[in-house]
This record gives C-alpha cells, sequence and structure tokens, in this order.
C-alpha cells in the first residue's frame, strides 16, 4: 500500500485524491484540511449565489467518501499542528495543496486606512470563513471603489449591489446577509489600472453584472475610447472581443435612474487612499495611457473617486510553509512537474498542485489537469517510496501527539447544523461562521 497525504481539501486537494485512487487501486489518502470543512474555496470563495458552481461540492464530495480517501479536517500542517517535517515520517509521500490564503498588496499610501480592506476579507466574510474579521464592512457606507477588474472584483462588486431577497436564498451566515441587507451602499466603481482589452474578467461574469435587479452599469464611452483595440477589436482574441462588445452595449445605453449604480473605469491607476473622518474617503487614481505594448503609462493627471469602503481585488498570493522551500517573487513552492524542489534538486516524497504550484490564476477545471500532472509524477517514483517502511495508519500517531482531526462524520454534523440553523431562520442551508459553533457542531456527531 502507498500511503499518501494531500494536505488541502480544496479543489486540487481533491482532485489529487482523486487521480491517485483512480490510477492506483493500491493507493490510500488522507486529506488533512486545517479547517473542519472540505472543499477549500469552492466552499470559501465562490460567491454563495453562484448556487451551480457551488454544487461542484456534490462532485468533491464524492471523492472524499471514496473507500480509500479519508478526510482528515481541523489539522493544521505547520506552527500550532502537525510540522510539515513529521508528516514524510508517517506517510509514503506528501502532496502540499495549500492553495493561496493571502492578498496581495497595493503598497500605496493609505492602503490600512479604516475602511480599506482586501477583496479577500471581504469574501472570507461573506463566505462565513472561520477567520474572518466580523466588521459589517458596509457599515457607514454610500460609495464603495473595487480596485482590479478580474472575476474577484466583479464577485465583490455583485455581492454589494444584490438586494436581500436575491441574498438570502443563499448560504451566506446571517450576520453578513443582516449587514448587506442594511448597506447604504448605492454607488460602486469597479477600476482597472488598464484598458477594457487588457481586463481579466470573463464575459459570463460581466454579463451578469447587467442582469442585477434595480442596478445599471454605466461605462464611459471616451474611457473606453482610449483603447486602441475598442475602436478596432478585430485582432483581438475572441474573448476579449466579447468583454467589449458587452461594455460597448452599456457606454450606448442611455441612464435610467436606477437605484444602485456600478460603474466601470478603466486606465486609472490607484496611488493613494485618502482618508475622511479617519477612515477612507477616497481614492485618488492617476489616469493612465496605453504604451502600446499591453502596459501602461502615467499621465500626470489625477482623479479623486469618493469612497467609503474599498475592496482591493488585485490577487491573491501563497503563504510560505515551514519547512518547505518557497520562491517568494512567484509566491509558490518551486517544482518540476509537481515534484517539490530543493535548491534545485527534486525533494523525494513531496509535491504540489493547486494554486501553491501554478499561482492563483485559473478557474477550478484548471485543477484537475494541474493534480494529475502532479500524480503522474508521484506514481512515477511509487516503486521508490513505497520501499521506505511506514505506520499501517498514521492517525493513531497523531492522536498520541494531541491531534484530534474532525473526521468525516465530524464534516456531516457540521452540515446538519447548519441546515437546522437555515431552517431555524426560514432560510435554507446557513453556514456557521465561527470556530466554536463549527467544532460544537463536528463533536456533536452523532447521526
Ligand atoms: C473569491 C474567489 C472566487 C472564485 N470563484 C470561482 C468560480 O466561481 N468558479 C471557478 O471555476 N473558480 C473560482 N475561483 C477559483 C478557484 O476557487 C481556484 O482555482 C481553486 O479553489 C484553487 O484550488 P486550491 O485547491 O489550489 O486552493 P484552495 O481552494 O484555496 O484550497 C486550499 C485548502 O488548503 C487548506 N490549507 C491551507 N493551508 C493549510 C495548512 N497549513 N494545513 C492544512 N490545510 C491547509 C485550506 O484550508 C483550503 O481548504 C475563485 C477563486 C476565488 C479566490
Ligand atoms: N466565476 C469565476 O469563474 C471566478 C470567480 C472568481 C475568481 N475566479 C478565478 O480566480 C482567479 C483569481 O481571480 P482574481 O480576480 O483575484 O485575480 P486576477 O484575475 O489576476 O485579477 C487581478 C486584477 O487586479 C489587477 N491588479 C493587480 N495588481 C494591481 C495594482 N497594483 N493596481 C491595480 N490593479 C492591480 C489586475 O490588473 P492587471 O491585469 O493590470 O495586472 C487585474 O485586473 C482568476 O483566475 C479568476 O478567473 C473565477
Amino acid at each position: 500500500m502507498l500511503r499518501v497525504a494531500v494536505v488541502g481539501s480544496g479543489p486540487s486537494g481533491c482532485y489529487t485524491a482523486q487521480s491517485l485512487v483512480q490510477q492506483d487501486p493500491d493507493v490510500v489518502v488522507d486529506v488533512l484540511d486545517r479547517l473542519p470543512c472540505p472543499y477549500g474555496l469552492v466552499r470559501y470563495g465562490v460567491a454563495p449565489d453562484h448556487e451551480k458552481i457551488k454544487s461542484l461540492q456534490n462532485n468533491l464530495r464524492a471523492v472524499l467518501e471514496h473507500e480509500r480517501v479519508r478526510f482528515l479536517g481541523g489539522v493544521q500542517v505547520g506552527p500550532g499542528g502537525v510540522p510539515a517535517t513529521r508528516l514524510p515520517e508517517l506517510y509514503h509521500a506528501v502532496v502540499y495543496c495549500v492553495g493561496a490564503a493571502t492578498d496581495r498588496h497595493l503598497g500605496i499610501p493609505g492602503e490600512e486606512l479604516p475602511g480599506s480592506w482586501s477583496a479577500t476579507e471581504f469574501v472570507s466574510w461573506y463566505s462565513a470563513h472561520p477567520d474572518a474579521a466580523d466588521d459589517g464592512f458596509v457599515l457607514g457606507a454610500r460609495s464603495a471603489v473595487v480596485i482590479g477588474v478580474g472575476n474577484v472584483a466583479v464577485d465583490v462588486t455583485r455581492m454589494l449591489s444584490r438586494g436581500t431577497a436575491e441574498l438570502s436564498p443563499t448560504d451566506m451566515p446571517q450576520g453578513a446577509l443582516t449587514a448587506l441587507a442594511a448597506s447604504r451602499v448605492t454607488d460602486v466603481s469597479m477600476v482597472g489600472r488598464r484598458g477594457p482589452s487588457q481586463a481579466r474578467f470573463t464575459t459570463k461574469e460581466l454579463r451578469e453584472l447587467g442582469t442585477l435587479p434595480d442596478t445599471e452599469v454605466t461605462v464611459d464611452p471616451a474611457e473606453l475610447a482610449l483603447d486602441p483595440a475598442y475602436t478596432d477589436p478585430t485582432g483581438l482574441p475572441a474573448p476579449q472581443r466579447r468583454n467589449i462588445e458587452v461594455l460597448r452595449g452599456w457606454a450606448e445605453t442611455p441612464p435610467r435612474n436606477a437605484g444602485h449604480r456600478i460603474r466601470l473605469r478603466f486606465f486609472l491607476r490607484p496611488v493613494e487612499l485618502l482618508a475622511d473622518a479617519g477612515r477612507v474617503g477616497a481614492v485618488r487614481f492617476e489616469r493612465t495611457a496605453p504604451d502600446g505594448q499591453g502596459g501602461v503609462t502615467g499621465t500626470g493627471r489625477y482623479e479623486d473617486v469618493e469612497a467609503q469602503l474599498v475592496l482591493r481585488s488585485v490577487g491573491y498570493r501563497g503563504v510560505p510553509l515551514e519547512g518547505l522551500p518557497f520562491d517568494p517573487a512567484t509566491a509558490t513552492v518551486p517544482h518540476l512537474a509537481g515534484r517539490v524542489l530543493r535548491e534545485g534538486s527534486v525533494a523525494p516524497g513531496e509535491y504540489v498542485a493547486g494554486w501553491i504550484k501554478r499561482g492563483p490564476t485559473g478557474v477550478i477545471g484548471t485543477n484537475r489537469s494541474d493534480a494529475k500532472e502532479t500524480v503522474t509524477s508521484l506514481l512515477e517514483d511509487a516503486s521508490v517510496l513505497v520501499r521506505e517502511e511506514r505506520p499501517d495508519d498514521p492517525l493513531p500517531a497523531l492522536r498520541a501527539e494531541g491531534i484530534e482531526p474532525v473526521e468525516w462524520t465530524g464534516w456531516c454534523a457540521i452540515e446538519r447544523a447548519e441546515a437546522e440553523l437555515g431552517t431555524s431562520l426560514g432560510r435554507g442551508v446557513v453556514k456557521l461562521p465561527d470556530w466554536e459553533s463549527l467544532l460544537g457542531a463536528a463533536h456533536n456527531s452523532a447521526p
């Protein structure tokens, strides 16, 4: 038996486990996660109003319920939990699928003002991540600026613009629902430093903004026209051309006095967050101009956009895991086809997959092929790895070291508690938002 530990139960961890058991009848897999709940960003990132994508959890569930796969939640690998150096003593191979847990920084003055948050923090809050800050976020805000034009920026813009009737049927935690229901934010500006043809959002997600009730999307045609590809989109790849068509449609639509406005802005580079009465009051942008090579240059002209809430949605970032090599430039673990590289040489028995391997890009499905590459490498090494003696079952050893994992029955108990909470609130499933209630439910795991 080849015994493998997969660290992280997001898409890359689940696809790694799936690929392992599909390709090798003699492998058993423990999927460890620091959280008592599985599925990574599918549970704690994918927007609550995207039920169809959320339902991918059912596919990942089937993996974790496989007879040769075991979920061990509430197991932090690293400081405060199982040292990363201990895992290779318990398993023949370890695959790190730990994602990219933090956010990139802008590095501009005022970034840390009250009212300025990373999109990561906002997403964690409305997704009920137990480590999320509970600030209310929208309290006292009328206007918001979202910096960045990727799909996460679209998600947070949409969540700020949706009404209670649309949010209530989701699994959003009650605290976030109450705060968003009371929100006075009517204006959201989503701002890109480059042009519309370089925006990272996808057309389906962009188009959805135009379907929100009582919300109008505005785009300034003069700002679009700064992009040479706007007037002549023929040379653009199809996805960008489709984005331009959607934006053109909005730019040509007359205003219609809706209760909420989403303004899509381009060629504005954030340079400073300005304070007003002890919190953020506006974002100062420098107007940029295309440099002809896909980049932009500053023009020395500035514009302040009012905002009592600023969400910086400029990408996620991997964090180093103690005991593993880390490339700070890419915030990933150096690897060769998924094999961890230590000082340029392959480290036997150590692998990576997902965002910690390739950086924070790509949709859920991208992690499937990524995991497959890693598993191919691992199984090529298997005949050497199994020569090492390992315990038949690492769980007693972990327990002896004070680790008490939340097993599958514990997770199922959390699911039941979330269904019961939803019923008591007159909603569907409602997520438990804190460690205490999650662990309380997990330990009450009698079926
Ligand atoms: C806000 C947001 C919304 C998204 N929405 C979509 C969408 O709608 N559709 C789509 O296709 N893609 C979406 N994506 C992209 C998709 O979520 C990612 O491609 C995918 O989740 C990356 O998978 P991963 O397994 O590498 O990382 P994650 O999903 O982040 O999983 C990592 C797991 O590792 C665990 N972990 C971390 N450190 C440790 C440790 N030290 N010990 C133990 N466990 C640890 C974490 O708790 C987590 O469960 C979204 C991404 C974001 C950020
Ligand atoms: N529904 C979905 O399918 C869905 C939903 C959410 C997320 N995802 C996926 O998850 C991944 C991560 O998404 P993401 O939105 O976090 O990242 P992203 O797609 O990389 O977008 C990041 C945005 O931030 C901008 N940016 C970066 N640094 C900046 C700076 N210093 N100043 C101003 N702007 C800056 C980027 O602009 P530049 O291009 O100019 O650098 C870009 O517009 C993506 O692959 C995404 O598709 C998918």
